[in-house]
């Protein structure tokens, strides 16, 4: 058997139902369906290399012409590589070296992209040849919305009752609707909490079984206004379903406020370009960031209205995005 040098491409993804709770933390099986899109300018790219002259595994993560270590990082890439070796029967130590185009910092999680990434470089490199079920199933025991991220352009995951049924599919390809999503990098104050820990207290919410109840059918409703491209029903739900996640986030014990005054102020703004006639609406994931959608055509418009919101706010535009990839450009 060959053991190559694999490099993957994988886009973040942007959910539109969220997944908030898991029915078993280990395996990462969400409580709820959920559904997402891939971003088109939010990549990470990972090069996997099993050899008999690496000692150890090694993971370097590259930001600019820095290296980050991040010992609890490399733990958890450690434990994902230990998952696919026991797959292909390999005993081999691994350097894996990864790099993202979006700067570390910015509030944008590298987790689903990251896993995404990690779970197709290191099983090509391992020799494996998965089917896109089986990868998106690997990248969600890395880290749960990593599975989203395998599939091409606009997402399903399935919440399964048991491993094998815990995966995400492509609804539509990244072609089916120019959709556009800045995201908004608002400055982030205060103690991250990150979405792990953040999801163990959950049902520490009057409001979570409630949200739980009522998701199958957000859920349809969503897909049916992706199907159609109706802006308006795919907006208004979208923003209904970031503000219930929300409301169970600040009402958990301990709360989780992960909004910011400019979060809430960009909220407000938003509104009002509507109330103006702009289709323009907001998700928010666990972070101070805001995501606006809007359509390929008003794209000079909600650009020309936040830079007069506020010039100096950095803001990264995508389109929908592929799924991951494998690519010969390798980083060493
Ligand atoms: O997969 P995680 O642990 O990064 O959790 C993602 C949680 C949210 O971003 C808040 C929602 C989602 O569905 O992406």
């Amino acid at each position: 058997m060959k053991y190559s040098k694999s490099t993957a491409i994988a886009p973040a993804n942007i959910a539109f139902i969220k997944y908030w709770g898991k029915k078993d933390e280990v395996i990462r099986l969400p409580l709820n369906a959920s559904i997402s899109m891939n971003l088109s300018n939010c990549l990470t790219t990972t090069t996997v290399e099993f050899s008999k002259s690496n000692k150890t595994d090694t993971f370097a993560l590259l930001d600019g012409k820095n290296i980050v270590n991040d010992n609890k990082e490399t733990e958890k890439v450690i434990k994902h590589l230990d998952r696919i070796r026991k797959i292909a029967k390999l005993d081999l130590s691994a350097k894996v070296v990864s790099k993202n185009n979006f700067p570390k910092g910015a509030g944008i999680a590298s987790s689903a992209s990251g896993f995404a990434a990690l779970t197709v470089a290191a099983s090509s490199a391992a020799g494996l040849s998965l089917s896109e079920k089986e990868l998106s199933i690997l990248a969600r025991i890395g880290s749960g919305s990593a599975c989203r991220s395998i599939p091409d352009g606009f997402v399903e995951w399935r919440a399964g009752e048991k491993s094998e049924d815990s995966f995400a599919y492509s609804l539509y390809p990244n072609t089916h609707w120019d959709l556009r999503d800045l995201i908004l990098l608002v400055q982030n104050t205060g103690k991250k909490i990150g979405s792990t820990k953040g999801m163990e207290n959950a049902f520490s919410s009057p409001f979570m079984e409630p949200r739980l109840q009522g998701i199958n059918n957000k859920i349809t409703k969503v897909a049916a206004a992706l199907q159609r491209k109706n802006i308006q029903q795919f907006g208004n739900l979208i923003e209904e379903e970031t503000v219930n996640m929300h409301a169970v986030m600040m009402t958990q014990n301990p709360p989780l406020f992960y909004w910011s005054g400019e979060t809430i102020e960009i909220i407000k703004e938003v509104v009002m370009w509507r109330a103006e006639g702009l289709d323009v609406y907001f998700t928010i994931d666990a972070g101070p960031n805001v995501h606006l959608f809007f359509e390929a055509k008003d794209e000079e418009e909600v650009l020309r209205k936040i830079k007069s919101f506020n010039r100096e706010l950095k803001y990264i535009l995508n389109k929908p995005g592929e799924g991951v990839k494998l690519t010969d450009k390798h980083l060493f």
